[in-house]
Order: C-alpha cells, then structure tokens, then sequence
C-alpha cells in the first residue's frame, strides 16, 4: 500500500509539473499587465497635470492682462481711492481666480482693494513689490499669504508708467491656487488622487484634497519633494506621496512664473488604484487555474486509477497471495493491452507454472511414498512367505507322525493326539498373526484413530520382519510387560512407522554382520498423563552426530539401495498421531535408540498383553529354522 501510495503521489507530481507552467505563464502574463496598468496610469496622471497647468498658466495670463488693463485707467493712474475702490471690489466679486486686487502708490501705501480693510497697508517691503518698480512690466511673487485677506496667493505686480517714464501706481493681483481644486474635482481623477502645486524651494503652494496646514509647508526633505525637483517638474514618477500612500505621478511646470522661480504640479493616482485591475484578474486567473488544476489532478486520479493503480493493486494483491503460498493466485488482468497486462500476464504465466510444478512434486512425492510403502510390502511378503513355511511344516509334520501311528488296529494315543491338536492350534494362530501384520501394514493410508497396543504392534512387526531380521543374522527381541495401558493411533500407520525403524535397525546391523535388536514398551510419568513408551534399538554402527539432523530429510540416504524417505514418512506419521512425538539417541560404534511416546489413554485398563498361546507361537519365531 505504501509503495502504492508513492505511485500516486508520483503521478500528481507530474501532474502539477504540467500544470505549473501555467500558472508561470499567468504569472508572467499578470507581471506585463501591471507593467502596462503602471505606464497608463503615469501618463494619465501626466496627461491630467499638463493640462491643470496649461489651465493654471492661463489664469495668469488672464490676470496680467486684467492687470495691464487696469493699469491703464486714470482712476488708477491718479491714485483715485474713491474711483478704484467700487471697481475693484466688482472685478473681484467676478473673478473666482484672484484672492483680492488692490492698487498701491509706488511708495507701498495700498490706495484701494476688491477686499476691504481697516487702516493703512504698506507692500513697499514686499521683494515682488520692489522688483515691479525696477523690472517692469511685471513681476511675480512667490508663495505668500495675503496682508488683507490671509489667504495664500501667488501675486502679480503691474506698475503703471507715464510717458515720462515714473512708475505712477502698482496693480496687485493675487491669484488664488486653490481655483485648482476645481480643477481636480474636474478632471475627475480615480480616488485618492492627489493634485500638489509646489515651488521650487519645496513650499507647498497648493494640495488638493485640501489638508489644513499643508499649504506654506516646506517639505523639501520628503522623498516625493526630492524626486520632483530632481526631475524639475517634468516627465512621470513613481513614489510615496506626502501622506506615505504610494503613487505614480505626471510632472507638469507652471510657465508664468520665471521671476519667482519654477513652480511645479503634480497629480498622483494611487498604486493600488492603477493596480486594482491586473489585481482582480491575477485572481480571477490564479482562481480558473487553481480550479482546473484540481479537476486535472482528480481527473489524473481517476484515470491513474483506472489505468494503472487499479492494475498495480491487483498484481500486489496477487504477488501477496503468491508469496503466502496461495497458488492459485492470478491478477486477473491478462486481457488488458497494455504494458502493465503484459507484466500481469507474465505473472500469471510464472504463477500457472509454479502451481503446476507445486502440483507435479505433490504428486511425484505422493508416487515415490506409495512405490516406497508397496516395495516395503514387497520385501514384506517375501518374508511373510518364508515365515509360513515353518507353521505348515510343523502342521505337515504332525500330520506325518499321526499317519504312522495310525496303523490299522492301533490308534494314536490321546497325548498324541493331544499334542497334534495343540501344535495345529498354535501353528494357526502363528499363521493368522503373520497375515495380520501383513495386512495390517498394507491397509491403506486413511487415518482411523483407536484405542491400541503398542507392545502388540511391536510384537507383529517382529513377526513380519523375523525372515528379514534372520537373513541379516539379526535377534529381535521383544520386551514387553504383561500390562501396558493402550493409546490412541492409526493402527496401520504406527505399525508402518515401527516397520521402518526397524528395517532401518536391521539393515544397519547386517551391515556390520549382524547384531541384536530390541523392541521394548513400557510406560513412564509424562506431562500430566503419564505416557507409553515404545523404543527400537539396535546394536549397530550408530549415526555420526553432524548426520542426526539429516536422516529425518526426505531423500537422506547413506545406502546405495535406498531412497532415503523411510525416516521421513515416519516423522509425518507420528505427526498425525495425537500428542505422539519421537526422538533418536546414537553412540558411533554401540548403537541406535529410537524413541515413540505416546499419551496413555485415560481410564485405559492395562492389560495382558500376552496370551498363552502368543508365547508358545513365539517359540516359531526364533531363528533356529
Ligand atoms: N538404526 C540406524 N542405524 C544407523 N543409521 C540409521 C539408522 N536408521 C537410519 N539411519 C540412517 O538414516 C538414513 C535415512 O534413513 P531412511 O529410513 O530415511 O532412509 P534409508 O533407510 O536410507 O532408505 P529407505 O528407508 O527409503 O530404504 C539411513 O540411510 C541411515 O544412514
Ligand atoms: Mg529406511
């Protein structure tokens, strides 16, 4: 799953590297528009200022020419006070432009004025009023504030001159700056546009929106004020306006004021205004994208789902299986065209041959354990054969001595007849126990668990292995108490699994010439229950120690004639019987013990496990014949 969910975050990796470029390019896109917003904005404000100043200029030449003209009206010339006074207040009521006009005698003392004021009013110390009396035809003040009106004006003197040359009056006109807020109110500039007049010294003449105590400020160190006068008034900049808003800004230059020094205007839009578009659609971009980069990647999804992590899930799940051993497992995508089906199908193809060789070994396992068990019964039989020979040999006999004694006349005596009965008897039985073991070992393999004695099951294994255990000069010798409880197991496979041990006894002891083996059942204090031993053991060569482990390994084998599964079967046999285990003790050169224990059976009453006629049978089983 995890290896999983990196495929995925791989793929949305790639998915968002697609669509980063996009969102690059909207940025780029928006960085050129806010260029472009910037440069309009610049010039409208430059547009906005030229004008205002164009506008502002002619207001100045209005008021030389109103100045000129006044200046010529003898109630002017003659200082008449009562003449001048009425005109001049009449010529300001119409004139929304000038702050107040007022005639002075070359000496200073003001004559008359469109405002009216109280007691007398000198303008000679005035420096615009002196350079008006030297460099005529006129001259023009800086930034003042009004003697009679207190407001702050740019004045404009006239002399008037008589033909003699003498300076007779002086015409004063003050043209008010603020006549330019109506101009910015006009030009209808976006909100928080700000139209500044300064002088070159860095005065404030004139600021609309009006701020009371602006005007007459000098703010020559502020960073707007210093732009400006480095730029001389003209041309575009970009800068935080008085009140710290940033702006961008058109440059214009009043031109009627030379004498008084450059005075410069200047309209600034705000950034945020001249940006607010490109902003909005920066957005209203980054937004579409956003949105479609999230229906691409749940699109990415969906297909990557579809396309390949449906596939890469279902090849998992089926390595998964694979590997915990369910062979069985197919991805299911064999049909699918594409890179991942081909994969899939290579899987399925390794899968379909490993399930067929798991199949083909089950079955060749399954074979050589039949052929093993039938080549047993093989050997098995030729010996039972052997071993039947001796009780019909024994019953032929009988019958021959019987048919002697028989002659006419003359019966056999009834020890005799006495003793034939009872060797008929034992042979029988001797016969029917060798058939029994026979068939015992032979039944097939279908676990049947019963109650059972093990010391019988030892003793048949003797009879069935006798003709074997003597063509190897080997003694089986069974030690078994007369009450042994019983225990719960497959009869015929417990006699397979003592067959083996003790074939195995045997073959190891003919190999160094012979020996004795020992076929012994007794019983001992288990784990809770006590527990019913049963224990093979030989007088053979013993098994080396670094080989112990080994001889349970199907296909261990030390002998050229055998397969090496004997001691195998044996362990898985011993496996299926409930609670039964077994061991292995050897000594190099003394010999082997094998060790089965069994859970006695509860409440199982011990019992005799040998009858009479069992022992005289034994007397067949020596190797004397
Ligand atoms: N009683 C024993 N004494 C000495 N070695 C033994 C004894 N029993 C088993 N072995 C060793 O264990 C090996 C494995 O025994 P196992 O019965 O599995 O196979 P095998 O007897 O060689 O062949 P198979 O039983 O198939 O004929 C034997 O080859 C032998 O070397
Ligand atoms: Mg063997």
């Amino acid at each position: 799953m995890k290896r999983l969910a990196s495929l995925r975050s791989r793929l949305l990796v790639v998915v968002l590297v697609a669509v980063l470029p996009a969102f690059a390019l909207a940025l780029y896109t928006n960085l050129e528009h806010r260029r472009a917003a910037v440069a309009v904005a610049q010039e409208e404000a430059l547009r906005i200022a030229r004008i205002a100043a164009s506008e502002q200029n002619d207001v100045f030449q209005d008021a030389q020419r109103v100045a000129f003209t006044l200046a010529h009206l003898p109630a002017i010339r003659t200082l008449n006070a009562e003449a001048c006074r009425p005109l001049l207040a009449e010529l300001l009521s119409r004139s929304l432009e000038y702050s107040n006009i007022s005639v002075a005698a070359p000496t200073g003392d003001v004559i008359c004025a469109g405002e009216p004021f109280v007691g007398s009013i000198n303008l000679g110390d005035r420096e615009y009023f002196q350079r008006a009396l030297t460099t005529r035809p006129v001259a023009m003040s800086g930034y003042l504030i009004g003697r009679i009106t207190k407001k702050a004006a740019v004045v404009m003197a006239y002399p008037a001159v008589d033909a003699g040359g003498t300076v007779r009056a002086v015409v004063v006109i003050g043209v008010d700056l603020r006549s330019l807020n109506h101009l910015a109110a006009d030009a209808q500039l976006p909100d928080g546009s700000t139209l500044l007049v300064m002088d070159s010294a860095g005065i404030i003449l004139a600021h609309h929106p009006r701020r009371d105590g602006w005007v007459g400020q000098q703010v020559s160190d502020a960073p707007l004020a210093k732009a400006i006068l480095t730029k001389q008034g003209e041309g575009t900049i970009e800068n935080v306006g008085l009140d710290g808003v940033p702006r961008l800004y058109g440059l214009a230059r009043l031109s009627a004021t030379p004498d008084a020094g450059e005075v410069y205007l200047v309209v600034g839009i705000p950034r945020s205004v001249a940006l607010a578009e490109p902003n909005r659609a920066l957005i209203r971009n980054l937004v579409w994208l956003g949105l479609i980069g999230v229906v691409v990647l749940v699109g990415a999804r969906v297909v990557a789902q579809r396309l390949v992590l449906r596939h890469t899930e279902a090849l998992t799940a089926a390595t998964k299986r694979l590997a915990a051993g369910d062979l069985a497992a197919r991805t299911g995508l064999a049909s699918n065209n594409t890179e991942l089906g081909d994969l899939a199908r290579s899987f399925d193809e390794m899968a379909e041959a490993v399930e067929q060789r798991a199949a083909e070994r089950a079955r060749a396992a399954a074979e050589l354990v039949r052929s093993e068990k039938m080549a047993a019964l093989g050997r098995l039989a030729a010996g039972v054969a052997h071993e039947l020979r001796n009780p019909l040999s024994v019953i032929a006999g009988r019958i021959e001595i019987l048919k002697r004694q028989m002659t006419p006349g003359q019966a056999p005596t009834f020890d005799v007849l006495a003793r034939s009965l009872a060797q008929f008897e034992e042979a029988a039985e001797r016969m029917r126990r060798i058939m029994e073991g026979l068939s015992t070992y032979s039944k097939p393999a279908k676990p049947d668990p019963t109650p059972l004695d093990l010391g019988e099951l030892l003793r048949a294994t003797s009879e069935v292995l006798a003709y074997e255990a003597r063509k190897h000069q080997v003694a089986i010798n069974v030690d078994v108490p007369p009450m042994l409880p019983q225990v719960v197991g497959d009869r015929s496979e417990l006699m397979q699994v003592f067959v083996n041990l003790v074939t195995n006894a045997v073959q190891a002891m003919g190999d160094i010439g012979g020996g004795q083996a020992t076929l012994k059942a007794y019983t001992a204090d288990g784990p809770g229950t006590p527990i019913v031993v049963a224990e093979v053991t030989d007088t053979g060569p013993g098994i080396p120690a670094d080989a112990l482990a080994q001889i349970w390994a199907p296909f261990y084998t030390t002998k050229t004639e055998g397969t090496g599964i004997g001691l195998s079967i044996v362990r898985s046999l011993v496996e299926q019987q409930n609670g039964a285990a077994i061991t292995v003790a050897s000594h190099l050169g003394v010999g082997t013990t094998f060790r089965l224990t069994m859970p006695a059976l509860a409440g199982s009453s011990a019992r005799p496990s040998t009858s009479a006629l069992e022992r005289a049978s034994r007397e067949y089983a020596s190797p004397d014949s």
